[in-house]
């Protein structure tokens, strides 16, 4: 175990949680896909709300989170790549969501809009782009069940992880064990059995894995050998 995975445990005690990303899904078989998932051991099921606005593509909305929320016990991390996300957050969390991440950059209001989060419910969390640095959030720890470092720029499923990542999330570790915060701290683009060891001795324990898992010749092992991954650097 390195020094940082010490420390990498979140308030719900866990190391490794493996989230796989429903936007590399066949969305003509989504129940097979939820099937799938939590067959093959995932923690939770990752949920992309895009809007066309803050990332270049379109999904899906409360009605998609609802049918999700149908289909399956897993905690909804429902991560929005939206303007204005406060519009959503009543809708989605009546929906079934179970924790709610928006995005700083389009958040100037953080202490409020997380407050108003967790008053519905929902664990609320804020994810960083690549080019948005850690200090972002460095006065708001206190207000965070989870941190999100976006290891693509946002929009797409099947992108290339970017290098640089492994040494912000390792600054992220150290900004939230130095305020003794306890939040999830999640990675999301890119994650594949290349790169997630790294991921997760730089002090990461939510992993996001869309295209790894869904392209993989037999997705539910494809899940096993992420948390695998990790177990080897335990
Ligand atoms: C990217 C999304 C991710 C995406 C990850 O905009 O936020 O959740 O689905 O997909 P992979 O794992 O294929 O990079
Ligand atoms: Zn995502």
């Amino acid at each position: 175990m390195t020094a940082r995975n010490k420390n990498s445990r979140d308030a719900a005690g866990t190391r490794v949680r493996i989230a796989p990303s429903l936007l590399s899904a066949d969305f003509a078989h989504l129940a097979d896909a939820v099937a799938m998932c939590e067959a093959g051991g995932a923690d939770w099921l990752h949920v992309d709300v895009m809007d066309g606005v803050f990332v270049p593509n379109l999904t899906f909305g409360a009605k998609v989170i609802e049918t999700l929320r149908k289909l399956s016990k897993l905690p909804l991390d429902v991560h929005l790549m939206v303007v204005e996300p406060e519009k959503y957050f009543d809708d989605f969390a009546a929906a079934g969501a179970s924790g709610l991440t928006i995005h700083v950059e389009v958040a100037p209001h953080l202490q409020r809009q997380l407050a108003r989060i967790k008053e519905l419910g929902c664990a609320a969390g804020v994810a960083l782009n690549p080019a948005t640095p850690v200090d972002s959030v460095s006065e708001i720890v206190a207000d965070l069940d989870l941190l999100l470092i976006m290891t693509v720029n946002p929009g797409f499923g099947g992108q290339k992880f970017i290098a640089g990542s492994i040494d912000k999330v390792r600054r992220a570790r150290a900004l939230l064990d130095a305020q003794d915060s306890k939040a999830v701290l999640e990675v999301d683009g890119g994650i594949s059995r290349d790169t997630i060891a790294r991921v997760y001795d730089a002090g990461a324990n939510t992993f996001v894995a869309g295209n790894a898992v869904f392209a993989a010749r037999d997705p539910q092992k494809e899940i096993a050998a992420l948390r695998a991954a990790c177990a080897k650097r335990a």
